[in-house]
């Protein structure tokens, strides 16, 4: 028997990873988002939604560059910290005691500590209602080389990201490797 508990987004695990974002004049701030993903292989595009409400909201809207940063399972305070505190009130960079890396191509500091950064450029934006979705062209990847294999694959045991339960409000770490795209054919 299954219960109808209504409208309700129950996928799991999505990502926590922590944008960073900056103004024209060089302020920048974090901020930390479940609501993302990738939407295109060609360009490569992903999304990211945000409240208006949010400090970061009118530097994204400003500039329209983030960086997309994934942190490992070791960052997952600091990746609270910068989903709890606003810029208006706290200078998350020191809260969060995170390194500025200067970014190849946005004018977006990335965070060293963070072993994935993805610049993205805004191609589109559109008012959903509570949030507005930044879909965005990556336009440099940064991954820091102990994660990499020779093909230049992310060795994910070995980054330990990890993933987000929006219904629970949970944070949790990856299990075991389970299976391989088209697998299933290959097993026939
Ligand atoms: C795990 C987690 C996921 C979040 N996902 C989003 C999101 O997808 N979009 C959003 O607008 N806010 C999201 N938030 C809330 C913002 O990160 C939070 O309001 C933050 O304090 C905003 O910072 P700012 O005001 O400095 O921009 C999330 C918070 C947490 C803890």
């Amino acid at each position: 028997m299954k219960k109808n508990i209504g409208a309700h987004a129950v996928m799991a695990p999505i990502p926590a990873f922590i944008a960073t974002c900056a103004d024209k004049q060089g302020n920048s701030n974090l901020i930390t988002i479940s609501y993302g993903g990738i939407i295109n292989a060609n360009p490569v595009m992903v999304y990211m939604s945000v409240r208006d409400t949010r400090a970061s909201y009118p530097m994204l809207k400003e500039t329209g560059e983030f960086v997309i940063n994934i942190p490992g399972e070791n960052l997952t305070k600091e990746t609270d910290i910068c989903g709890i505190r606003s810029a208006r009130n706290f200078d998350k960079w020191e809260l969060t005691g995170f390194t500025k890396v200067d970014a190849s191509i946005v004018n977006v500091p990335m965070i060293k500590e963070c072993p994935v950064n993805m610049e993205c450029v805004t191609r589109h934006i559109i008012k959903l209602g509570s949030h507005d979705i930044f879909l965005a062209e990556v336009v440099a990847t940064h991954v820091d080389e102990e994660f990499l294999d020779e093909k230049d694959k992310v060795i994910i045991e070995k980054m330990r990201p990890f993933g987000f339960c929006y219904n629970s409000q949970d944070y949790w770490t990856l299990g075991e490797k389970i299976g391989h795209y088209g697998w299933a054919n290959k097993a026939d």
